[in-house]
């Protein structure tokens, strides 16, 4: 086992499986500890050679990154039970809990560790994750490991925390975003005549060709839009009717609205 390097995942629902399996490929199965208290659901795992285990201190003890991966309202009490296993000098935690912010995790500790807030979204179980990282200032000698790990599930970003809520709505909402784009495009296949799911085939991989336009072509999306609009065509009379029905005015306030919310749930 690369004790230098191992993991502890407590907490392993949803997102917990998922960072754990996209580690699993860099680091090994056997250098990934991974709790949670109804231990049978995740014996497949144990199957995978996870280490799995309820006892939340003992992953600790084998771990260097602890990753903090239980609901918001469950953290404090996970904070005190391991903190008897914690050292300072040895560990770095990792929060992946939405809206709670690191001197919230501080003030849960006695001690001051490295501490990591980071935010995936549900493509993390594809390996396609957006995910934005930020720390505290004991954290910056651990940041760039953290992000490599998260390269493992798709692309990071280094950011303020101030901005974390601000990414939560862009990367983690924002997959709500896009597929209720790809839903209504389907829709509207099926009105022209297309049966459901060659509309949603049609739908889906329109979605991923346009955002591959622009991670590959490193392009703007405005010129790829000129490419496909010609003078007098049907493509620049249809966005334009979107546009007069509100389309970029409805998704900038809905992302603004969204991070209003936010703003209020997680103070
Ligand atoms: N899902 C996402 O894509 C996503 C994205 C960004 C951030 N987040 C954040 O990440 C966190 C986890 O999300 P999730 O969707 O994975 O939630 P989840 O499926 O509910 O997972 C939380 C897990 O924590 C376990 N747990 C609770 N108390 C525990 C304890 N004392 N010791 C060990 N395990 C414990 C629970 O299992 P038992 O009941 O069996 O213990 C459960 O499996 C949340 O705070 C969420 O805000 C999630």
């Amino acid at each position: 086992m690369d004790t230098q390097n191992a993991i502890a995942i407590l907490g392993t629902g949803n997102l917990g499986e998922a960072i754990a399996r996209g580690f699993a490929k860099d680091l090994g199965t056997e250098n990934i500890f991974l709790t949670r208290r109804h231990l049978s659901r995740i014996e497949h795992l144990s199957e995978l050679g996870f280490e799995t285990t309820s006892d939340n201190k003992y992953a600790v003890s084998e771990a260097k990154y602890v990753f903090l991966c239980v609901q918001p309202k469950q953290l404090e009490n996970l904070l005190k039970e391991i903190e008897p296993s914690l050292d300072p000098a040895k560990h770095v935690l990792v929060s992946t809990i939405t809206g709670v912010e690191l001197s919230t995790i501080a003030g849960y500790l006695d001690a001051e560790y490295p501490t990591l807030r980071v935010m995936p979204n549900t493509a993390a179980a594809i390996a396609e994750s957006m995910t934005c990282i930020c720390g505290n200032e004991l954290a910056d000698q651990h940041i760039s490991k953290v992000e490599e790990m998260f390269r493992s599930l798709g692309e990071t970003l280094i950011i303020e925390e101030r901005l974390m809520k601000a990414a939560t709505v862009l990367a983690a909402s924002g997959i709500a975003f896009f597929l209720r784009y790809i839903r209504a495009a389907t829709q509207g296949g099926i009105e022209l005549g297309f049966e459901a799911e060659e509309a949603q085939k049609i739908a889906m991989q329109t979605a991923r060709g346009a955002a591959s336009l622009l991670v590959e072509g490193n392009a703007h999306p405005e010129r790829e839009i000129d490419r496909v609009t010609t003078p007098m065509g049907c493509t620049i009379a249809g966005l334009n009717e979107m546009e007069h029905q509100g389309l970029s005015s409805a998704l900038i306030k809905g992302i603004v609205t969204s991070f209003e919310k936010i703003n209020t749930i997680a103070e």
